[in-house]
């Protein structure tokens, strides 16, 4: 749905100016999957995902807005028209293409473990640990597949909490995102958190979630994307976000 007029008003820091035609789209997300989008209330969104849709919808003269949303109910906004693109780190699966369509991947990212126990050096070891991940996630699976039945996986709603409980000791380790780990052991330099990745480990392409169907969007995403890779535009977000 690319059109300005019909876009619901949402309690969002990026609203459209009335001023241009522009088309908008809805874009949720999860208030914090840092670096990835970072949503508070009140705030403008920020991470690297946004930088990448504002710089996507500067070439193809579209305007997104932004609404922090939960984990659990994100896809399914999708088909209820609530929504037109979802942020989220998202990889794409063969499962999740059955339900939706992604863009173009615009990054690869790592499963990675983090944990502050020393004896924990690969996926393997989580064989038999308590394991906290974010429930749906690909982390879920990745994890009962490691832990072979043999092992006790805590499943929460958002990203911050499973890092928490590591952080608290009150699991052994967490599945997450690559970035996403890194991002806190440089947050919490004080916590002793290790981040253990696993080379067998096939990276995940990432991408932008679309309701099934919607070409017109996917083409004008996937447009925007190759044109900041094309000018560098895409090289200068992915160093301020993940540089060193
Ligand atoms: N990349 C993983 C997946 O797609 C984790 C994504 C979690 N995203 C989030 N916004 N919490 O399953």
């Amino acid at each position: 749905m690319a059109c300005g007029e019909s876009a619901p008003q949402q309690s969002t820091a990026a609203a459209s100016s009335p001023s241009d035609n522009k088309p908008v789209y809805r874009v949720y997300s999860e208030q914090n999957y840092v670096p990835f989008i970072m949503h508070a209330m009140g705030q403008e969104p920020s991470g690297f995902e946004y930088d990448l849709l504002q710089a996507i919808g500067a070439k193809q003269g579209v305007k997104f807005t932004y609404t922090a949303h939960v984990w659990e109910d994100l896809f399914a906004s999708l088909n209820r028209n609530d929504s037109d693109i979802i942020s989220a780190g998202l990889t794409v699966t063969e499962e999740r293409k059955k339900d939706m369509d992604f863009t173009d991947p615009h990054l690869e990212s790592s499963p990675v473990i983090l944990t502050k126990n020393k004896q924990i050096q690969s996926f393997a070891d989580i064989a038999g640990k308590k394991v906290s991940i974010q429930s749906g996630t690909t982390h879920q699976q990745l994890v009962e597949q490691f832990q072979k039945g043999n092992g006790n996986i805590i499943k929460r709603d958002t990203a911050w909490l499973i890092v928490n409980e590591v952080m608290k000791n009150e699991t052994d380790a967490a599945m997450l995102d690559s970035a996403v780990a890194q991002y806190y052991v440089k947050q919490y330099p004080n916590e002793n958190l290790i981040v253990v990745a696993d080379k067998s480990i096939a990276k995940e392409p990432l991408a932008f979630a679309l309701k099934k169907g919607n070409q017109a969007l996917k083409e004008q995403l996937n447009q925007g994307l190759a044109k900041i890779k094309a000018d560098g535009t895409y090289d200068k977000i992915q160093q301020k976000w993940f540089g060193k």
